[in-house]
């Protein structure tokens, strides 16, 4: 099933209009609200004194209409009586101020008055609601990030924390190199929140504070996941994660919960307009690697957002719908808009709804009605299908996270980056999953792997062994820098994967934002930037060299045979011509499926159901674009024949059964 759902706040409405709402809702289409996500105060109006009356209420309303019930445990909003009674619910920023209530967020993860209430409201809303025939399963908080907080509670956890990683204050010493500059711990004491942190202190400390950030937010999360789970066995948990780039390690929060579920607002504006499409494309695929399987959109666009910005445009007429196709090409198993209605009051009265403040449907809540019957049409067709890339491209919460600590070279960025191969890959119309650079990825044919800085021999020995039995890995700069506790190696790079890549990087030079160029076999020249590896294969043959400055006629890009596969090793960061050339020539080589030709704007993606396989054609552009699809098909959308040539208006969808 593919459910189409909208979020919706009962709290923020006169009750009059509530069983409109849920009538126009259902004759909409819509099988799914999310509510009470920020609700605590209404919920828990004093400490210990409950008020379910009005969920009960709006919950009964929705069941009547037949939609079934999402509902947010509403630990994001402490209430007033909460912070004020109990002052350790508030987080110390990195000023040592306490964060003031008033705006969302204002918790920290280590209170103990925190998790007390918390733990009650969860058990509290989790027992009244266990046997509802509506409720169909739980968002614990929303949009969880690290806090960075400096409380007591947070600095007494990290010792400990620390404590239980190294066993001893010697070994700690060791790891973390504090002997620089004398830092040697000699108490635990001594060892307290970095309170922001900066480029001076010692990266092996900074980033274990990320880490022990990330398990404070897990077990604040675990907390809440181990009452549910207790009290609505028969109820799926979930967490709308925000986007990406993150220092949050998505991949330990969603590990115990059922699916992920991401909060997705493309970007509307004219100038993203080119861009948005391929970073939401990422975005979707890591959404979909976090657990390997479908997820849920929890939040998408619905209007012209606003209220942290001046507001962005409207999406233009297709943009909703075709955003949402998006989202299912890529692995959504539910979508659902934020938010029904654009909020009278508070904050984000302007990150508009599908219907605007004058309660009157217009051009989006329109569009929306359209794709939720196109949607609720293919759900049975669609059902069960799945997507799966032939090719891979990792990611890893712990890089980004070492990158932010000790940036590598002006403009070197470790996210836009992985923007870059990835869209590259995205244009070449490969199906390609966003995977966990930590994870297992045998049977991938085609695995890239930005900036492995750090790395140790057992991950090197994997990407080894995918090399050897027949994947095609592709390696950049940085590879290979450092141990896991943000340690340099002391070896050649790129260190653990120097043999398995056959070359050596004899010299860098970290050129930052200069321009520089590198020239192909077939004597095309590329600019480059950020970082020149100089290499020195022993083994592996070069594909590309330096066309400029001391290191000109030096090797760039090498590859190396290895085993039934071979190990591509990229010493820079050239022009996105340059990744479309490469991949396009070594996915060739393999034989990977792919649709040639795609017009820029245009997106393709494959859900494939046993024999079967659903091509998903996207325009995410403004202009009406062609493509060549080789062959006619059956469309599933207008159940006509389409083909070999597909004309797509602005926004324009098309889902074809495939046949290569
Ligand atoms: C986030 C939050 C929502 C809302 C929207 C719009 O994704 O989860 O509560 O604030 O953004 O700003
Ligand atoms: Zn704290």
């Amino acid at each position: 099933m593919t459910l189409m759902g909208v979020v919706y706040y009962p709290e923020h409405w006169e009750r009059a209009m509530w069983e409109n709402d849920a009538e126009l809702m259902a004759r909409t289409g819509v099988r799914v609200v999310r509510l009470a996500e920020f609700a605590w105060s209404l919920l828990e109006p004093k400490e210990g004194v409950y008020d379910f009356a009005w969920l009960d209420e709006a919950i009964e309303l929705f069941h009547r209409q037949g939609i079934q019930v999402v509902l947010g445990t509403p630990t994001c909003t402490p209430p007033n009586w909460l912070t004020e009674r109990y002052p350790d619910v508030l987080p110390v920023d990195v000023h040592l101020k306490t964060r003031q209530a008033g705006v969302r967020g204002h918790r920290c993860y280590n209170s103990p008055s925190m998790r007390r209430f918390s733990a009650t409201i969860v058990r509290k809303m989790a027992e009244r609601y266990a046997a509802h025939p509506a409720v169909i399963g739980w968002q614990i908080d929303n949009e969880f990030g690290l806090n960075e907080c400096c409380c007591p509670h947070c600095e007494a956890r990290f010792r400990e924390w620390a404590k239980d990683k190294y066993g001893s204050l010697e070994a700690l010493n060791r790891a973390w190199g504090t002997v620089v500059w004398s830092g040697t711990y000699s108490e635990w004491e001594q060892i307290k929140p970095p309170l922001g942190g900066t480029a001076f202190k010692n990266p092996s400390y900074l980033l274990d504070w990320k880490r022990f950030e990330t398990d404070a937010v897990v077990a604040f999360q675990q907390l809440q996941l181990d009452v549910l789970r207790e009290t609505c066995p028969g109820h799926f948990v979930t967490h709308n994660i925000w986007s990406y780039p993150m220092a949050l390690d998505y991949y330990r929060l969603c590990a115990p919960l059922d699916f992920a579920s991401l909060d997705y607002y493309p970007n509307t504006s004219l100038e993203k307009a080119g861009t948005s499409g391929y970073g939401g494309a990422l975005t979707l695929d890591l959404a979909r690697g976090i657990k390997r399987r479908g997820f849920w959109i929890m939040e998408t666009i619905s209007g012209p957002p606003g209220c942290w910005f001046p507001m962005w445009r409207t999406p233009q007429p297709g943009f909703i719908r075709a955003f949402a196709w998006q989202c299912i090409a890529r692995g959504a198993e539910a979508v659902v808009h934020f938010q029904w209605r654009s909020a009278p009051v508070g904050a984000e009265q302007f990150w508009h709804g599908l219907i605007d403040h004058s309660n009157v449907p217009g051009r989006r809540y329109e569009e929306y009605a359209g794709l939720c019957e196109e949607v609720n049409r293919l759900s049975g067709t669609l059902d069960g299908s799945e997507v799966a890339g032939e090719a891979a491209i990792l990611h890893s919460h712990e890089l980004y996270n070492a990158f932010q600590i000790q940036p590598q070279a002006e403009g070197m960025d470790y996210f836009d980056n992985l923007k870059l191969y990835h869209r590259a890959l995205t244009k070449l119309g490969i199906l390609t999953d966003a995977v966990n650079a930590a994870e297992d990825l045998s049977g991938y044919r085609l695995i890239v792997a930005p900036s492995l800085y750090l790395l140790d021999e057992e991950r090197a020995k994997h990407l080894e062994d995918c090399a050897r039995n027949g994947a095609t890995v592709i390696l950049t700069n940085r590879t290979g820098v450092k141990n896991d506790n943000n340690v340099c190696w002391i070896r050649p790079l790129p260190g653990p994967l120097a043999e398995a890549a056959g070359v050596t990087v004899s010299e860098y030079d970290p050129i930052g934002g200069e321009l520089h160029a590198m020239v192909d076999k077939q004597g095309n020249s590329y600019a480059c930037s950020q970082w020149c590896d100089i290499l020195t294969p022993a083994g592996a043959e070069p594909i590309a060299w330096y066309d400029d400055d001391f290191f000109a006629g030096q090797p760039a890009v090498t590859v190396r045979k290895l085993g039934k596969g071979r190990v591509v090793y990229i010493g820079t960061v050239a022009e996105e011509r340059y990744y479309i050339e490469l991949f396009r020539e070594l996915a060739d080589e393999i034989g990977l499926t792919r649709l040639d030709g795609l017009p820029e704007g245009v997106q393709i993606s494959v859900r494939r159901k046993g024999q079967t396989r659903y091509l998903f054609v996207l325009n995410l552009s403004r202009k009406r674009q062609e493509v060549s699809l080789g062959g006619t098909f059956a469309s599933v959308l207008t159940e006509s024949r389409v083909g070999p040539a597909l004309t797509l208006e602005p926004y324009g969808v098309e889902i074809v059964e495939w046949i290569e």
